[in-house]
């Protein structure tokens, strides 16, 4: 899979980058990621990627002309991608679409800043419009990372065996079962016998009842799905 990250800051997105899951998935070869300065495709002196508001009001507006240079050159250059716009009115991004954009081969994730796009944007591409939930953040480079990890986690290869995502939350429709380690006793909390006792079908029963009753307490709304 390769990955454009169409920002105003990629400075603020490189060093998650280049950490961790995202950076062992780059250097295995199952991705490959590249953040993308919008400013780079502006064409005057002054690098203007934003201007008021048609109308008037508060904010500033983002251009669409160094955008759609931007995804027109990255086009002509490696083909057609997937285009994600980062928005808080877009649709909630939920595992599913984690799943969906996962078996992409070039996908782009646009990041916004001030008061988002010029609507003419919006219009101009067949956008996947994803929002992170219902809250606004100053810019959509944290969604976009967001989005980015859950996508990349899923991409054959990237995790290892143990880290599996197959039992996670939301895999099943339902949450993940509690988890724990050593010691045995904490602060007099003590795991669960059966955890200890190497039966490996009572465990998975003990599991699978864990996570039922997690999720009808935490998020009836999965169940009901
Ligand atoms: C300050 S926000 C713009 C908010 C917009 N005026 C509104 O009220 O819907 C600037 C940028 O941050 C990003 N952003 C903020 N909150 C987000 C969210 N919940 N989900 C996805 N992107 C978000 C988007 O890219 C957006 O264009």
């Amino acid at each position: 899979m390769q990955v454009a990250l169409l920002t105003l800051f990629p400075e603020a997105v490189e060093p998650y980058l280049g950490a961790s899951i995202l950076a062992q998935a780059q250097q295995k070869g199952r991705v490959g990621v590249r953040a993308i300065d919008i400013r780079d495709f502006t064409r005057d002196r002054h690098r203007t990627v934003d201007d008021r508001p048609y109308g008037g009001g508060p904010g500033m507006v983002l251009k669409p002309e160094p955008v759609s240079d931007c995804i027109e050159w990255l086009e002509r250059e490696h083909g057609p991608y997937h285009k994600v716009l980062l928005t808080p009115d877009g649709v909630p991004f939920r595992q599913a679409k984690a799943h969906a954009l996962a078996g992409i081969e070039r996908l782009l994730l646009l990041c916004g800043r001030y008061e988002g796009f010029d609507e003419r944007l919006r219009e101009a591409y067949a956008w996947d419009e994803v929002s992170l939930g219902d809250f606004v953040l100053s810019g959509g480079e944290l969604p976009a990372l967001c989005v980015l990890e859950a996508v990349v986690r899923l991409v054959p290869g990237v995790l290892g065996h143990e880290e599996s995502a197959v039992r996670e939350s939301f895999e099943q429709g339902q949450l993940d079962h509690p988890h724990y380690t050593r010691p045995p006793t904490w602060r007099g909390r003590s795991v669960p016998d059966v955890l200890k006792s190497g039966d490996h079908s009572a465990i998975e029963r003990w599991r699978a009842g864990e996570a039922r009753r997690r999720t009808q307490a935490r998020r009836p709304d999965l169940v009901s799905e």
